[in-house]
């Protein structure tokens, strides 16, 4: 399959990048890295990256930024950040992304953990991540052409504990390499409309 990235660069993107290339064709996209840039907050941006790689039979997004902080203190620029960014962003990756994914292809975005379990500091990302999975069971419904769609919810990766470790406080962490287990499952496999949960033990 020739599969899009977009992400590709990033931790969790990387890790899924490296399981997936095993036995299909990888564009990575990033942000300024990687083969082919795009920005998931500009329409036009995620029109022209489609324009350049054309046809396509899988898209994953390992990408989407939020803010994190208390919530009596969270802005309406940081709230806007998580939905015209992570939210908005892998929407819109999906919606232009019909135009040009071959039949029987698949979506696959990333929410997170908080989603389900939510933690201090986190209800910007909690907010995003279920509006994200409401969009997922949702937007499977009306899938064209065979087309799948699902979500995959890391809990904190191993890799990011060093950085976020203090808010996932009685989490147990998976390696990025365990999280890209659930995007080979939507990739390879037959569900759709579905929320893949990657837990540690807890
Ligand atoms: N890390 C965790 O523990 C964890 C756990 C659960 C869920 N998640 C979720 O997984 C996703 C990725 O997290 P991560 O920790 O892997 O992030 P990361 O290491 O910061 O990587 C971000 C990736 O997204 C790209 N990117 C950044 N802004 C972009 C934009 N506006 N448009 C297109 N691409 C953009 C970056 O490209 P460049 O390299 O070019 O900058 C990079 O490839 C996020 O949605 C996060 O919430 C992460």
């Amino acid at each position: 399959m020739e599969i899009i990235i977009v992400g590709a660069t990033g931790i969790l993107g990387k890790a899924v990048t490296d399981s997936l290339k095993i036995n299909h064709e990888i564009i990575e996209v990033g942000l300024k890295n990687g083969a082919v840039n795009a920005d998931i907050t500009s329409l036009e941006s995620i029109h022209s990256m489609y324009e350049k790689i054309g046809p396509f039979d899988a898209l994953v997004s390992t990408t989407g930024a939020v803010h994190f902080g208390p919530l009596e203190e969270i802005t309406q620029e940081q709230w806007q950040l998580g939905l015209n960014n992570k939210l908005m962003g892998q929407i819109n990756l999906v919606t232009e992304g019909l135009k040009h994914i071959n039949d029987n292809g698949s979506f696959t975005l990333t929410t997170g953990i908080i989603s389900n379990d939510p933690i201090r500091f986190g209800t910007a990302a909690t907010l995003v991540n279920r509006a994200i999975e409401g969009f997922v069971t949702s937007a499977a419904l009306e899938m064209p052409r065979g087309v799948r769609i699902n979500a995959v919810s890391p809990t904190i990766l191993e890799e990011s504990v060093e950085a976020f470790g203090p808010y996932f406080m009685g989490f147990d962490p998976v390696p990025a390499s365990t999280a890209a287990l659930g995007f080979v499952k939507s990739v390879e496999g037959l569900r759709t409309g579905e929320v893949f949960e990657i837990r540690g033990a807890i």
